[in-house]
């Protein structure tokens, strides 16, 4: 056994923790999701009054420790704030603007818009006084961005990265047995991408209750090297001691299989590392006949790293990984587990339609499927880390991962990313390649590119030597990076010489990182630039550049090429190419931001696949086109295909590799049907009919019922005509309703020109009490109604309140303004105390608090008027305990919230998505559509509670 030490400049935490303070009640490791129940509200980038006041302090939370201010203090009132579940998106929240960002897809937050550029987040946590003696984290999966974090008013630090997780040890500001505060302040005001990146917590996050002697974060490190149908799996793990224990500890290492069966386990005895040290301890396991993971096999195992000090489990960690060899080879291209694979790879940004960049877990799920289904059997993490459940999906699936950090660089944060990115990820089978960089073109072509790639390279060896490394690169492929970079990336075929630079560098492996990003809008088979509509039909995007045919010929017929990753699987939000505002999303993808194919991918599923494939497009619904020419193409791996109009042959044409078939045909409504021959046998037929009117909405789930946390479906939308004929030219609004067990968080169509909203909220809007006054009484009996008090006798509240001499009791007079008054809204008044009892009267008339809050009154809206209201508050006064202590004199916030519109979308070329998350219970989902001059439709989802 190797036991490598290193010690942590971690004194300064020392001082705050001894671990003899504690005495240890609870053992192991405990991980919690904190998703539920956040508050929310925006801040400003620059005006402090409506940043709540935050960093105005006389002493700043910089300056001593504890002083988080506004509403990063624990005791901060954020009652009136927005109640939401995490992962949350705020950007894709917002209306689009022509103001806004291009690459961001037009949303009118962050760059550019002060007041939806700041996020805060806040959530009240309970401890138990067991935990005491326990290491308390806060793991961030990844914030977007620049968050800083308090913890009961403690600083913990800033997180600058929108990408990279991180976790901080909350131990010793702990509140045992009480209410613990988590304030996040989020700045979305950059930008690190050039594509829509999202605002907010839009990853999980969860508390971490460890043992002081534990694995520290993303702590162990599994490798296999196979031989003779043998694997030889090493195990690092990287323990930590934040506990005072000294002596002997012992490491159990077991690997199990899918099923849980230990397959094998190994045992260590080693002495614990110091205090606040870690220590790396390996251990070597093998695996007799592993079931290797493949991308059709995505077999998996478990190691689970079992800590014994004193013979008793302090802590068990648990890593998923594979067992898997991977090469990429200059003369052979990719090459897993002994045989070579082609690269067939996607681009992909992190986004969704309806949920921005807050995906429940399961759309991942469902993207990856969405891609193998394509016959893509690779992923370019573009460019960015990614979501931590992308990769189990990958995993899981069977998708092989090219993982990207963000910047170039030689310094802490470039590097500290690229660590964070290796260790976070390393263990997941399906990367087979780190990224540390995409089109650089300040450095590419030039020796600092060639100094900072061999510095990026060698580092990332140092920390994973069993993965290579790429850079896409795209301005030429001469010289700079691209002479140095141990796996050459070609941008785009048009951006230079591809077999000119291959032929001077015949050691070097390549593969095209991006390729072939056609513009297509879905279901459009006539450009029209004036709607911003792009046809089908895999155009060049620009002369010089390749459709995505030319682009897989070309990598498709060169062995030595690993493989060509498309940009895009599917469309994003942002650089909407080659348009503008009005268009939001991208073009380029081969599925729309839903996923609803665009007729390209049955190219790929044709020539990426392993089945039959036939696909003929246009639709045949051309109103008004009878007698015109149309171009007819069809998509298929057969050897020929022969195509008829209302039964009449249209001839039959050979089909070349890697190609495709076109018909010019005369359009008269009817039946456009093709026949696919293998070996001169048929063995596919396919229609394209003209459709009767839409008379009926659809609506189809992706998966019949969901029993998973925060488990989620997707459900296309589409309208049949009365032969139940799916109709690809309507553009309806449909309109839903959910019951039961879940909720939509989303809807989209696909339409790169929607500016339809993504989600339908309560809107929330405040207003303060303005012009507080008091008048000093001598009861101290609160009044039922409300008296008289002599108009004369009002002061400014709290002017020279001398708290040693305070009245019997006070009253207090203000004002609000209410911009309209509505029975369906709803008016709350969040008190907050500036007396010990009170009596609330709005326009005179006495109010009750609300049964669920003490502190909160929900105003009817009949006392109620537009413009001016006179809020009135009779209370015994609070009694200032010691000379120093701050006094409320806020007397609370007035909250308005209106009612969201129903949830809806307009069809767009026949398609619309809503995606639907489960709330946990045992009922089951039941959403209906509805729209002008269409029969509705009803579809329940089953839901059952995730088991525990
Ligand atoms: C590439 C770039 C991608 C995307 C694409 C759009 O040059 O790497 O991130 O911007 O262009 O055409």
């Amino acid at each position: 056994m190797k036991i490598i030490s290193y010690p942590k400049a971690l004194w300064f935490a020392a001082l705050l923790i001894s671990s003899c303070l504690f005495a240890q009640n609870k053992t192991g490791r405990d991980l919690v999701l904190l998703d539920k129940g956040w508050h929310f509200s925006f801040g400003h980038l620059y005006d402090t009054n409506k940043d709540f006041g935050h960093a105005t302090g006389y002493f700043s939370y910089l300056a001593k420790t504890g002083y988080g201010d506004g509403p990063a203090a624990a005791s901060f009132d954020d009652r009136a704030w927005r109640q939401l579940d995490l992962p949350h998106d705020w950007a894709v929240e917002q209306g689009f603007s022509e103001k806004a960002s291009f690459s961001h897809g037009f949303k009118a937050a962050g760059k550019g818009f002060p007041e939806k550029s700041i996020g805060w987040y806040r959530k009240k946590i309970t401890i138990d006084k067991e935990d005491l003696g326990r290491v308390i984290s806060i793991k961030f999966d990844g914030v977007f961005r620049n968050s800083k974090v308090w913890f009961n008013g403690h600083f913990l630090g800033t997180e600058e990265s929108g990408y990279n997780g991180f976790e901080y040890d909350v131990t010793a500001y702990v509140n045992y047995g009480g209410e613990n505060t988590i304030a996040v302040r989020v700045d979305a005001s950059m930008e690190e991408g050039w594509f829509y990146e999202g605002a907010g917590i839009y990853r999980h996050v969860y508390q971490q209750k460890t043992n002081p002697l534990h694995v520290i974060e993303n702590g162990t490190y599994v490798t296999s090297v196979i031989e003779n149908n043998t694997a030889q799996v090493t195990a690092e793990v990287t323990i930590e001691n934040k506990g005072n224990y000294k002596g002997a500890i012992e490491i159990v290492q077991t690997i199990v299989d899918a099923s849980g069966k230990t397959i094998t386990t190994a045992s260590e005895k080693a002495t614990a590392p110091n205090f606040y040290k870690t220590g790396l301890y390996q251990s070597v396991l093998q695996v007799n006949n592993p079931l290797l993971w493949d991308v059709d096999a995505p077999n998996l195992y478990r190691l689970l790293t079992d800590i014994k000090q004193e013979g008793k489990v302090v802590d068990r960690y648990e890593t998923t990984f594979g067992i898997r060899t991977i090469k990429f080879d200059a003369e052979r291209g990719f090459i897993l587990n002994g045989k070579i694979l082609k690269l067939k790879g996607t681009n992909n940004h992190q986004d969704h339609a309806g949920v921005g960049a807050a995906l429940p877990d399961e759309l991942q799920y469902f993207r990856i499927k969405k891609l193998k289904e394509m016959g893509s059997n690779a992923y370019r993490c573009s460019h960015n880390p990614p979501t931590p459940e992308l990769l189990e999906a990958c995993d899981k699936l069977g998708m092989l991962v090219i993982d990207e950090t963000r910047l170039m660089g030689i310094n802490k944060l470039h590097l500290g990313n690229v660590q964070y990115l290796i260790e976070r990820d390393r263990n997941h089978p399906s990367i087979i390649c780190w990224s540390v960089g995409n089109e650089e073109w300040n450095i590419e072509g030039n020796i600092t590119g060639e100094r900072i790639t061999n510095t990026m390279q060698d580092f990332a060896k140092s920390i994973d030597p069993t993965r290579p490394v790429t850079v896409a690169i795209s301005s030429g492929f001469r010289s700079g990076i691209s002479s140095v970079v141990e796996i050459m990336g070609y941008n785009y075929l048009g951006n230079g010489d591809v077999d000119a630079h291959r032929n001077e560098f015949k050691q070097q492996p390549g593969m095209g990182t991006e390729e072939g990003s056609t513009f297509a809008t879905r279901g459009i088979y006539f450009t029209d630039d004036a709607k911003h509509y792009q046809s089908a039909y895999d155009k060049k995007p620009r002369p010089s550049f390749y459709s995505i045919e030319e682009g897989w010929k070309f990598y498709g017929t060169r062995p030595y090429m690993a493989g060509m990753f498309i940009w895009t699987g599917f469309d994003y939000r942002g650089e909407p190419t080659p348009y503008g505002w009005p268009s939001v999303t991208s073009y380029f993808g081969m599925m729309d931001n839903c996923g609803f194919a665009k007729d390209n991918v049955y190219y790929l599923k044709s020539w990426w696949g392993k089945e039959p494939v036939l696909h003929i497009l246009p639709h045949w619904n051309w109103e008004g086109m009878e007698g015109k020419e149309m171009d007819v193409w069809v998509y298929s791996n057969c050897d020929e295909v022969e195509l008829f109009l209302n039964k009449k042959s249209l001839g039959k044409k050979k089909m070349e590799t890697l190609g495709h078939l076109e018909w010019k045909v005369v359009y008269t409504p009817g039946t456009l049907e093709a026949i696919g021959y293998k070996d001169g046998k048929k063995i596919l037929t396919e229609v394209q009919k003209t459709t009767a009117k839409a008379e009926k909405i659809q609506l189809t789930a992706h998966k019949p019922s969901l029993d998973k946390d925060n488990d989620a479906v997707v459900i296309t939308v589409e309208t049949t005509d009365k032969k139940g004929l799916h109709v690809p030219t309507v553009n309806d609004e449909i309109t839903f309703a959910i019951k039961g067990g879940g909720k939509i968080i989303g809807v989209g169509n696909g339409d790169p020109t929607s500016l339809e909203k993504d989600v339908f909220l309560d809107e929330m809007a405040f207003a303060a009490i303005t012009n507080l006054e008091e008048q000093a009484l001598t009861a101290t009996a609160l009044p039922s109604a409300l008296p008289a008090y002599p108009e004369a006798d009002w002061q400014e509240a709290f002017k020279n309140r001398d708290y040693k001499k305070q009245a019997a009791s006070y009253v207090y007079r203000g004002v609000f303004d209410l911009e309209k008054v509505s029975p369906n809204d709803v008016v709350s008044f969040f008190y907050q105390k500036i007396g010990t009892t009170s009596a609330v009267f709005v326009n005179g008339t006495k109010v009750t608090a609300s049964a669920e809050d003490a502190q909160k009154y929900v105003f009817d809206s009949v006392i109620l008027k537009p413009g001016k209201n006179t809020i009135t508050i009779v209370t015994t006064p609070l009694v200032r305990l010691r000379d120093w202590d701050a006094m409320n004199t806020n007397p609370g916030t007035i909250q308005i919230v209106t009612k969201a519109e129903a949830w809806k979308r307009k069809l767009f070329n026949g398609y619309a998505q809503v995606i639907v998350q489960a709330d946990g219970s045992n009922s089951d989902i039941v959403l209906e559509a509805s729209g002008k001059d269409l029969k509705a439709c009803t579809l329940t989802v089953k839901a059952t509670a995730p088991k525990k």
